[in-house]
């Protein structure tokens, strides 16, 4: 996995303990630990910055050396790698003072350990060698809950944008237990795995032999079909697969699994579009909340992302009023429960294909022409720290 391959500079501030970042980071980082004390002017560790993917600079007081060493870092070194501040003293314009300096990204402490573990994890994600120039649409389907409709949205949206005039190609991130292929009634001939291990090079051309091609016109990157095969699939491979993608694509959908997973995040980070699928049951919308306010952590706003309300039309006393309290912000397509869906889910059909003038059907389609015009582009925010407030929200309102 990336994660262990990862080599980061840590550099601490005099007096820092840093036991609470170590035991944060995942298992088999390659880290390195540097001190910056008031004695050491101009003896920053620069030439061990120099070649790390990521530099983590800790600091507690007033944290002048820190925005020091993060300045040098950005006027010094050409080619320098992503500067994230670990700062666990009370906020007094520091923040801004580090963004000045030239610091990518800020992360506050107290966190949780699985707080603070997470937004590493994230910067790791993010770390040096992660971009690359960008064409087509990249549409990343979200949803923390299994069964939601992440896969019927993401099948139907690639037949509707095909139907459209597009070339849209779907990449099924489930890779322990991805259906993408049965959805579509495509055969697991050549999967992400078989490209994972095929070995050389990575170009756009060996990528299109390895994907599965649909009657529409859309085309599929199918999930491994054993479980044990997804280990092969690293964050940093996915961000190659999907820049090669989108230079042949004008589409590239991505379906996921029910969970922030490192290549879900790289996904996130590669997205151009985030659509989050959430279903009208207490249970889901808990979820739904709990996903956008992950993905608000992540720096993305939950106006920004496109929110897809499944099985819209159910039943269970939840008023669309209700939806909209809960969560914050009104859906922006909802898509009823139709029993045609699992039929044609049988047969290897989208209800786009299968029943076209079906609700369910004209919601995908409106889903992609709002796609097709363009969508809505998320804004990245610098990290955050986590939201203070707990969920409390559906206790009241949904029960
Ligand atoms: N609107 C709907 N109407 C009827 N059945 C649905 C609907 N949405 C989802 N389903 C059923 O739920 C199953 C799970 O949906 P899926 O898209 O695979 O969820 P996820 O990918 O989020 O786990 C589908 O196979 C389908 O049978
Ligand atoms: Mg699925």
């Amino acid at each position: 996995m990336t994660r262990s391959e990862a080599k980061i500079l840590l550099v601490l501030e005099d007096g820092f303990d840093a036991t609470e970042i170590e035991e944060a980071l995942p298992a088999g980082t390659r880290l390195q630990s540097a001190r910056l004390s008031s004695g050491q002017h101009g003896r920053l560790p620069l030439a061990d910055a120099a070649d790390a993917e990521l530099l983590l600079v800790a600091c507690a007081s007033d944290g002048d050396h820190a925005l020091e060493l993060i300045k040098a870092a950005h006027t010094q070194l050409q080619n320098r790698p992503p500067v994230v501040v670990i700062y666990a003293g009370s906020p007094n314009g520091f923040m801004e003072r580090a963004f000045e300096a030239g610091a990518d990204d800020l992360i506050a402490l107290p966190q949780s350990r699985e707080q603070l573990a997470f937004a590493l994890e994230k910067a790791l994600v993010r770390r040096r060698g992660a971009s690359a120039p960008k064409t087509g649409t990249m549409i990343a389907v979200l949803g923390p809950k299994g069964g939601t409709g992440k896969t019927l949205t993401a099948c139907n949206l690639a037949e509707a944008l095909a139907g459209g005039g597009a070339s849209p190609v779907v990449v099924d991130l489930d890779l322990q237990f991805g259906d993408v292929g049965l959805a579509l009634g495509l055969r697991p001939e050549k999967t992400i795995y078989n490209l994972a291990v095929a070995g050389g090079s990575l170009d756009v051309e060996k990528i299109e032999s390895f994907l599965a091609r649909h009657p529409s016109g859309a085309s599929a990157l199918l999930a491994p079909v054993r479980p044990d095969q997804a280990a092969t699939v690293s964050p940093n491979f996915l961000r190659t697969v999907f820049d090669l993608l989108r230079s042949r694509h004008d589409f590239v959908i991505v379906d996921t699994p029910p969970a922030f997973t490192p290549e879900v995040i790289a996904a996130i980070d590669a997205a151009s579009h985030l659509c989050l699928v959430g279903m009208l049951d207490a249970l889901s919308l808990k979820d739904t909340k709990i996903g956008l306010e992950t993905l608000a952590q992540m720096g993305y706003e939950p106006a920004d992302v496109t929110l897809v309300l499944n099985r819209a039309d159910t039943s269970v006393g939840i008023s669309m009023a209700d939806v909209e309290r809960l969560l914050g912000r009104r859906p922006d397509v909802l898509v009823p429960s139709d029993r045609a869906i699992p039929t044609a889910i049988t047969e290897g059909r989208t209800i786009v294909a299968a029943e076209p003038h079906s609700e369910a059907a004209r919601a995908f389609t409106s889903l992609a022409e709002t796609y097709l015009a363009g969508g809505k582009i998320p804004r990245l925010q610098p990290l955050q720290p986590a939201p203070k407030r707990r969920l409390t929200l559906l206790k009241k309102g949904a029960a």
